[in-house]
């Protein structure tokens, strides 16, 4: 497959945003036209495709359930006990695993996300993880929290970040989401052992000293920032400000729906009005821009297959309808009906009709046709029939807010 979008304006970490023709062939970025060309009209944005580092794709079930009201969460562990006695756990608990992580599939790809990290064991999601419609990735050590009371995934901090270092992948860990004493020790522990270092993509760190900050800045390693997941257990988040300035690479997660935004568009607004409303000053929209490719990349070791639109990467491109000057601001504000185009490794998975000559003009076998904002929309898989099984199996019309089409 070989096609050139045309007449767009191509926004990528490391050059200014200009008009530009973007080539794909044999699902990469190349230099030479393609056969097929479809022509954007000077109307859109093309953007490489979002990157959410943190998220629980068995968890992606609503509403969130959090503390009680006036009240929040000294660590996560009463909230994974109120989690299970929930009226969501037991709603939820109807569906079939792969349900579950189907339906996060559809989460991630209605927002414009093709690569998501689901914080999970590979001995659980492995089998599933490959028939979502987007890339959750498979190449991660990792530990839940690296507390004593944590819930012990996977084969222990050391084995995991071991594996991690040998095979160039993120070790991925929740880490001080929480303030009692041993969460707030998360960095010590991770020194101790030895694995404090460039590998490292620590969730949360909401109880973060200013000297944890700078050991992870000195380290090398990332942040997953989850602010709205934070905000509703903890009522406090990360100094993102601070590990900004510091030079931790700093990535964006939306966690599971369970706690976090409804989907990873929502998430970026939501953390834009926190930064404001922590700092009184705007969070750089070209910044978050870069938390949600180019620094999400690296943070999972992918920089060198997706994060830009560099020739030699992989076709990870989300267009947008360009609804304001700014291809940043358009970003941050981008709702999801605002994406006209979403394409996983050279092949469209989500988009308008007038994309489909991409795909040979017809709608192709594994896809189907839905309505969103009222636009005859093409998608990967069927969606509909799964949101269908899904409220058959409840037993009642149930809403999913990042399933953003309508009723047929
Ligand atoms: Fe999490």
């Amino acid at each position: 497959m070989e096609y050139t979008l045309t007449g767009g304006t191509l926004v990528s970490h490391g050059t200014k945003a200009h008009t530009g023709d973007l080539n794909i062939q044999d699902g990469r970025i190349v230099s030479r036209r393609g056969s097929v060309s479809v022509d954007l009209r000077g109307e859109s944005y093309v953007y490489p495709s979002l990157i959410s580092t943190h998220d629980h794709l068995q968890g992606n079930y609503l509403p969130a359930v959090g503390p009680q009201p006036g009240t929040f969460y000294l660590t996560w562990l009463p909230w994974d006990n109120d989690l299970k006695a929930s009226e969501t756990f037991r709603e939820r608990s109807q569906l079939t695993r792969e349900d579950l992580y189907a339906l996060s599939g559809y989460k991630c790809l209605f927002s414009g996300v093709t690569t998501v990290n689901d914080h999970f064991p590979q001995k659980i999601n492995s089998a599933i993880l490959p028939t979502l419609p987007i890339r959750a990735i498979l190449e991660y050590g990792l530990a839940h929290e690296c507390s004593s009371y944590d819930l012990k995934w996977g084969d222990g901090i050391e084995v995991e970040h071991k594996r991690a270092v040998e095979n160039k992948w993120p070790f991925i860990t929740h880490l001080c989401e929480g303030f009692d004493e041993e969460s707030m020790r998360g960095v010590e522990t991770l020194e101790s052992l030895g694995v404090l270092d460039n590998h490292c993509l620590l969730v949360h760190c909401i109880s973060f000293s200013d000297a944890d900050i700078k050991k992870a800045a000195q380290a090398g390693a990332s942040v997953s920032w989850c602010g709205r997941s934070n905000m509703f257990m903890f009522n406090v988040t990360a100094k993102v400000r601070k590990m900004i300035q510091a030079g931790v690479n700093v990535t964006i997660g939306t966690d599971s729906s369970a706690t976090g935004s409804e989907n990873f568009l929502a998430e970026l607004k939501y953390d834009r009005n926190l930064y404001r409303s922590m700092y009184g000053e705007d969070l750089p929209a070209e910044k978050m821009f870069e938390m949600v490719t180019h620094n999400a990349a690296k943070a999972l070791w992918m920089g060198d297959r997706v994060g830009t639109l560099d020739e030699g990467k992989l076709g990870d491109i989300l267009v947008l309808k360009a609804g304001n000057d700014n291809p940043y601001e358009n970003l941050v504000n981008a709702s999801m009906e605002n994406i006209e185009l979403l394409i996983l490794a050279g092949m469209p998975i989500y988009g308008e009709m007038r994309f489909l000559d991409i795909l040979g003009g017809t709608l192709p076998s594994g896809y189907t046709q839905i309505k969103v904002s009222g636009r005859p929309m093409f998608v990967k898989g069927d969606p509909a029939g799964l949101y269908s099984e899904v409220r058959r199996k409840i037993g009642f019309k149930k809403i999913l807010g990042y399933l953003p089409f309508e009723d047929n």
